[in-house]
């Protein structure tokens, strides 16, 4: 299936019929995690041994990725010694998905048995001092999209009213905090905002988003993180600082960029993602 998907309902059910569609396929058993690859940090799908993977046009309600530096697959294998599944590449409303599409991959992970998720993304630098290549643990959001998974009838298994008080769950900032130190790597921590993009934001609206608390701006990950808190998923997310956001410095902003220094920071990106999956 390609193309726009704003319209019919897309929910535990469809989650279920693509699970059920993979599931044996994959082999799945215990996931540990389900880790979700943002813009130029693929790499680390190439860390999985014994791997299996789907390819998102054979999923049921998936999509093939339009944007550069998505792959589109779905993996299971072993990371840091423990069975995962890894989403490689993301559904974007700015591709003109709705926040229930954005977030399907979620319901079926969660369907396939993943209770933990931890999602990545690549995203302009708010804060002043932030720099490219940054690596930043997500300690909470803005919803900035206007719009939300959970809209429409009440999905079965899920909380009607999530608590929002923690989507991104303390006790895994720490452990990404020991991770980090393990292999030697300096991670930063701050407040992603989501926007619908896909233009990125006038200089105005970054210092907007600095007035408001944000540390970071991108284009996805909060439908997912929504979801997976009506789900009582535990959730952590590290941010790749891809860029100064736009204002921040003269510089004019180019995807390819994004694509480039997340590439960079991949190495560290999968040294601490791999030492994290071994302390779950
Ligand atoms: N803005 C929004 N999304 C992004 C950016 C940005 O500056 N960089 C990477 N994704």
């Amino acid at each position: 299936m390609t193309g726009h998907s704003e319209g019919g309902p897309v929910g535990a059910a469809e989650a279920k019929r693509a699970a059920d569609a993979v599931r044996e396929r994959l082999g799945v058993k215990s996931p540990v995690a389900a880790i979700v690859l943002g813009s130029g940090l693929g790499t680390l799908a190439d860390k999985v041994t014994d791997a299996t993977r789907v390819p998102y046009s054979e999923i049921p309600g998936f999509h093939a990725p339009s944007v550069v530096g998505h792959k589109g697959e779905l993996i299971r294998g072993m990371l840091g010694g423990r069975e995962v599944l890894m989403l490689a590449g993301r559904f974007h409303m700015y591709e003109g998905h709705s926040a229930q599409v954005a977030a399907l991959p979620i319901r079926v992970v969660h369907a396939l048995g993943a209770r933990t998720l931890f999602v990545s993304n690549a995203a302009g630098g708010v804060r002043r001092t932030f720099k490219p290549g940054d690596l930043m643990i997500i300690a909470d959001h803005l919803n900035l999209m206007f719009r939300n998974p959970l809209i429409g009838p009440a999905q079965k298994g899920e909380v009607r009213f999530p608590d929002m008080s923690a989507p991104w769950t303390p006790r895994l900032q720490t452990l990404l905090e020991d991770s980090a130190r393990e292999v030697g790597v300096t991670l930063q921590r701050g407040v992603y905002a989501g926007l619908l993009g896909p233009t990125y934001e006038t200089p105005a609206e970054v210092r907007m988003l600095e007035r408001m608390g944000a540390d970071a701006v991108g284009m996805s990950t909060v439908p997912e993180v929504i979801v997976a808190a009506a789900l009582k998923m535990q959730v952590a997310g590290i941010t790749c600082i891809t860029n100064h956001a736009a204002g921040i410095t003269a510089a004019p902003l180019d995807h390819s960029e994004v694509v480039e220094v997340g590439a960079r920071a991949g190495v560290a990106f999968c040294a601490v993602v791999e030492a994290f999956v071994r302390r779950l």
